[in-house]
């Protein structure tokens, strides 16, 4: 009798943005006339920039002619796209990186859920409370938990590092020494960031320890504060210590599309074992490569115009998190984030619980959001709005709220 992987018992029962889904869809379903704004899950609503639809269709149609036909890609990424990346986010910031060191993928989401395989199952992992929920569940997945105590909503494995106002949402260096250390910066959901000295402290700290830190820098492209490092590789040893995971669904607005990549430097060795070679050999034997039209899609963001087109739509997005960080302030919230990140993390009011705001503003103002404890228990009373909707509608979403 075939036995089930009883790890993913232990789950709760739905993702968080299905069960947030699923509520809404209910709530939309009874009340027919109501127009919801979904400020919830960090899902982008510009359509594709001119250059990256541009580069789509050519690739298409060259897939689409005998001459220029393409099979499968290259497992670990086309060398036009690896060679971009290393000069345009890596060179051009001084961080040494090879091309070999630059893994494409179909996303930073698969990524961070898939890159704790190439470490052994007794490794500790530290994460931020609150923290993308993803990084948890993976590891809870593959065993590598303990027991849950749902008291206080944590693993009894895991070392949960508290990011509070008090500590301005960056975690103190844990005492107890973990293996993995996932950080994720700017950070989603608190829509904080660590400034250069912070990080280089960490990298400090996992050089000294053995331990490896998993960098998500899938929202570096909204850092606009001097010494707010755009990648981990800033940081001086962070070759020998750091895994960094990047995506173009918010810099490019590659949500439907699916493009990220993964660096782990040759310098990586743990155990005698370069990590490089390790997720070479997962990637290649798990993974077809990513389209060929998708990573072209991926070359023109790097380009002059494609630089341009994308700083318009993140400066867009920005803009819709600096009304709701303002529009909320004045109507007396006190509100996080929304300086280098798209997501603005509010306190919710008269001492309500994150699941009981979203009720409230599900009924009351017909707007989506997601409740901070859903990141874990530090998240518990607090709220998180994505930046990521269409200007009008965060406009008229910040007006309901002001008149509740
Ligand atoms: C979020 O809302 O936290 C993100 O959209 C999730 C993701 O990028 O997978």
């Amino acid at each position: 009798m075939v036995k089930v992987n009883e790890n993913y018992l232990k789950l709760q029962g739905s993702y968080l943005f299905s069960t947030i889904a699923k509520k809404v869809n209910a709530y939309a379903a009874s009340n027919p006339d109501k127009k919801i704004i979904r400020l919830g899950i960090g899902d982008v609503t510009l359509p594709l920039a001119p250059v990256v639809t541009d580069a789509l269709q050519k690739a298409v149609e060259e897939m689409g002619d005998q001459k220029t036909f393409r099979g499968y890609a290259p497992d670990l990424g086309y060398d036009f796209l690896r060679n971009a990346i290393v000069t345009n986010d890596y060179r051009a910031r001084g961080c040494e990186i090879e091309a070999d060191e630059i893994f494409v993928s179909d996303g930073a989401k698969s990524d961070s859920g898939n890159i704790q395989e190439i470490f052994a199952l007794d490794n500790r992992i530290a994460v931020c409370d609150p923290v993308y929920p993803v990084y948890v569940d993976t590891n809870v997945m593959a065993g590598r938990t303990g027991v849950f105590d749902a008291a206080t909503g944590k693993w009894s494995d895991v070392i949960y590092m508290p990011c509070t106002a008090e500590n301005g949402f960056v975690p103190e260096l844990p005492a107890s020494v973990p293996d993995l250390i996932y950080l994720c910066f700017p950070n989603n959901p608190t829509g904080s960031a660590i400034t250069k000295d912070r990080l280089q402290e960490w990298v400090d700290y996992a050089n000294q320890n053995g331990s490896v830190i998993i960098y998500d820098a899938a929202y570096e492209a909204y850092i606009s504060e001097e010494n707010v490092p755009h990648s981990i590789y800033e940081c001086e040893g962070a070759r020998t210590c750091a895994i960094e995971l990047h995506s173009f669904s918010k810099n490019a607005g590659f949500t439907g599309v699916r493009l990220g990549y993964t660096v782990v430097p040759k310098d990586l060795i743990r155990g005698g074992v370069a990590l490089n070679g390790l997720w070479a050999r997962r990637h290649g034997t798990k993974y077809n490569g990513a389209p060929y039209i998708v990573q072209r899609a991926g070359e023109a963001v790097y380009s002059p115009e494609g630089k341009k087109q994308l700083a318009d739509q993140v400066a867009y997005y920005m803009k819709n998190a600096a009304y709701i960080r303002e529009g909320l302030s004045d109507a007396g919230y006190t509100v996080y984030g929304g300086v280098n990140a798209p997501y603005i993390w509010l306190k919710a009011p008269n001492g309500m619980s994150s699941w009981e705001f979203f009720d409230y503003l599900l009924e009351k103002a017909n707007i989506v959001g997601t409740p901070g404890s859903g990141f874990g228990p530090s998240g518990e009373t607090y709220f998180r709005l994505t930046a990521f909707g269409q200007y009008e509608n965060t406009v008229e979403a910040i007006e309901r709220i002001k008149k509740l």
